[in-house]
């Protein structure tokens, strides 16, 4: 078998990439390791960007996004139980759209397996080899049977723990990592969302976050310790603990009700330099990681996928590698300013151990001072609704 571009990862980069890619008649597989239901199953973060919308509606998935998904035009921070509203659309004239990624992944999928059909389920034991020089290819085991794909790119979108990074030598990457000492125990309840927009809490017990899919459809998050177990959190713990640390016109309204998933994540910002290895191209999770406090995590994704199908289309279609090889500094360019501003939301709203009274007055004092200056409102408002993709 042969293709132009093999996509390691049927997530949300690789089925947007592979997506765009056929759109312009570049051949390309997707090669993903589990079930197209299990990577449905998936919940993750909702929070969609500018621009990440304009890139779905490229790739023609945007109609039941623009149906379903609810416009916000503003996101409410607190601290010491007191609530204040950032304007996004005052400040950047942007708003951001919520929609949860597992959507968008059903969306891509339903598209691709409608007109391309180049989604290989199951593919078992992948492998690139050969990305270092001229003949690259892959191979993968499916239903026993070995399979090897001739091609001149693979893209790795692979998530963390996919094996594409780790086929690059050691010696010819660094890593930059930051590992937060909580975590997050997220449920999802089949309420009413307490506030139309989001709520992003800093209370002296730790960071709380409220959040939506739909309007019969809540998403709630609250810091925990990392040794902390679901077990020990029943939902009369976590709504009593939410509402401890939200700002009080929000704990007296909250509706409470049985919880439909309940799960702890790791908190974690990591990146990749650089993002390719001569053939190979490191595309999303696969090449960084942010704490979800920024709600970066996809969008950022969706950026790598700017920025590397732009490189192949150019290559393909005018025979010019100029964007290709700029494509990890490109990149990375955008994912370092995601990665600060997920750190700095990260570190003003959550509780560390070793917090003082100290660190907690200058956490206060750095929300006051949002609250009251427009200077630093659109700082955050900026960076919230996504920095702009350098044009081609
Ligand atoms: N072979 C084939 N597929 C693999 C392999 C492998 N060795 N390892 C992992 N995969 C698949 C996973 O099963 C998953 O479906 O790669 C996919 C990677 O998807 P994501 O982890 O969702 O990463 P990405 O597409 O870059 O999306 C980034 O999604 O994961 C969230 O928080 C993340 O919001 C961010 C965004
Ligand atoms: C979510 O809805 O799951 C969500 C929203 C915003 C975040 C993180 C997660 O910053």
């Amino acid at each position: 078998m042969r293709t132009k571009v093999v996509i390691i990862g049927g997530g949300p980069s690789g089925l947007l990439l592979s997506r765009l890619l056929s759109l312009e008649n570049i051949d390309n597989v997707v090669l993903e390791k589990q079930s197209r239901e299990h990577v449905q199953g998936r919940i993750r973060a909702g929070v969609l960007e500018n621009g990440t919308i304009e890139m779905l509606r490229l790739a023609g998935v945007s109609k039941r996004l623009d149906n379903e998904g609810f416009k916000h035009n503003g996101i409410e921070l607190s601290f010491k139980n007191h609530g204040f509203r950032i304007d996004l659309k005052k400040l950047t004239d942007k708003h951001v759209t919520v929609y949860g990624q597992t959507e968008v992944t059903k969306d891509l999928y339903e598209i691709i397996e409608k007109e391309n059909g180049n989604i290989i389920n199951c593919a078992e034991d992948v492998l690139p080899q050969n990305v270092g020089e001229i003949n690259s290819f892959v191979t993968f085991k499916k239903n026993g049977i070995e399979n090897k794909i001739m091609c001149d790119f693979v893209a790795g979108c692979d998530g963390y723990h996919g094996i594409s990074r780790k086929v690059i030598p050691e010696n010819l990457i660094n890593v930059f990592e930051r590992i937060y000492p909580f975590g997050w125990l997220g449920i999802l309840s089949e309420t009413p969302p307490v506030k139309e927009e989001l709520i992003y809490a800093n209370h002296g017990n730790g960071f709380a976050l409220a959040s939506m899919r739909n309007n019969n459809l809540s998403r709630y998050y609250i810091q925990t310790s990392l040794d902390d177990r679901v077990e020990a959190w029943d939902d009369k713990r976590f709504w009593e603990e939410l509402k401890r640390r939200l700002p009080i016109e929000a704990s007296e309204s909250i509706i409470t009700g049985r919880s439909i998933e309940k799960s702890i994540a790791p908190l974690r910002s990591f990146v990749c330099e650089p993002m390719n290895w001569n053939n190979l191209f490191l595309v999303g999770d696969a090449a960084h990681i942010v704490p979800p406090t920024g709600a970066k995590g996809l969008n950022l994704a969706v950026s790598d996928v700017y920025y590397l199908f732009n490189g192949l289309k150019k290559y393909y279609l005018f025979n010019d590698d100029k964007d290709l090889k700029n494509y990890s500094t490109k990149a990375l360019s955008r994912v370092w300013k995601a990665i600060r501003f997920s750190w700095w939301m990260t570190t003003t709203f959550h509780k560390f151990p070793e917090q003082t009274s100290f660190d907690q007055r200058i956490q206060d004092s750095e929300l006051e001072y949002l609250e009251n200056s427009i200077a630093s409102q659109t700082v955050l408002a900026e960076n919230y609704v996504g920095l702009p993709y350098e044009e081609f």
